[in-house]
């Protein structure tokens, strides 16, 4: 089967999906673990290809399941599947690799954000599309927020109203990205961190609350909640 969705699509979507899951407890990886009778990976797979301008979908699944992930989403979506590393920037990076001639725009979206709508999708490719390097969706920052120092001390507040909580997918120039990918050094937990180091504008845009990064039991008992509610 042809990994191409939309042939007109400019958009190619990397999905790490290689992690464990440890903050959600002993179990199977994070991505094949069931949210309402399905994986997380195939809640998140087919709300991607629910997005017009995809091209292609690259997964990157836990090394000993890529197999087990190709026959789990064949019936979900034309994809690539191919091992990830023991960093998510290496799974990353192992995806990209895999990105085939065409698309111009390369988004990068985590399997835990399971419930991320296609809107953002198109959102973040439409902003990549309209001139910007580097787009990631944010949301407020609602908590107030600490500095802490030794014995749990508090040195300060911080101004809240310059915060942003970031999500994914994050969209890039595909050229903008592999080339702070090859020029990666020490592993980061977001792609838009490497491309600030290069010294390009990364631009900010409306995220939503049900890209929520399933990360903890609650995150996923919520997830099920949304679900329920027609996420
Ligand atoms: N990821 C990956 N390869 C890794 C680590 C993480 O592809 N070596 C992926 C995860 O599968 C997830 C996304 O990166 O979709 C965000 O990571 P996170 O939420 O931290 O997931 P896990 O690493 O699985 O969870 P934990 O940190 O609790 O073990
Ligand atoms: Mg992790």
């Amino acid at each position: 089967m042809t990994a191409q969705l939309n042939p007109r699509g400019d958009v190619a979507v990397l999905v790490p999906a290689a992690g464990a899951g440890v903050r959600l407890g002993p179990g199977a990886p994070k991505a094949l673990r069931l949210l309402s009778g399905e994986p997380l990976l195939v809640h998140a797979v087919r709300r991607i290809a629910a997005a017009g301008s995809v091209h292609t979908i690259v997964v990157a699944a836990p090394a000993g399941e890529v197999e087990a992930v190709r026959r789990l989403l064949a019936p979900v979506a034309p994809v690539l599947v191919v091992p990830g590393g023991a960093e998510r920037q290496a799974s990353v990076a192992a995806a990209l690799a895999a990105v085939p001639a065409g698309p111009g725009i390369v988004l990068v979206h985590d399997a835990a954000r399971a419930l991320t709508p296609p809107e953002l999708v198109e959102s973040v490719a439409g902003a990549v599309r309209s001139g910007h390097d580097a787009v990631i969706p944010v949301l407020p920052v609602v908590d107030t927020i600490k500095e802490v120092g030794t014995g749990e001390v508090v040195l300060g507040t911080v101004d809240r109203s310059a915060l942003r909580a970031v999500q994914t997918p994050q969209g890039f120039r595909r050229s903008v990205l592999a080339a702070a990918h090859a020029a990666a050094g020490d592993p980061l937990t977001d792609d838009a961190g490497l491309v600030e180091k290069q010294g390009i504008p990364v631009v900010c845009v409306p995220g939503s609350e049900y890209a929520l990064k399933i990360t903890r039991p609650f995150d996923l008992a919520l997830a099920e909640h949304l679900l329920a509610a027609g996420a």
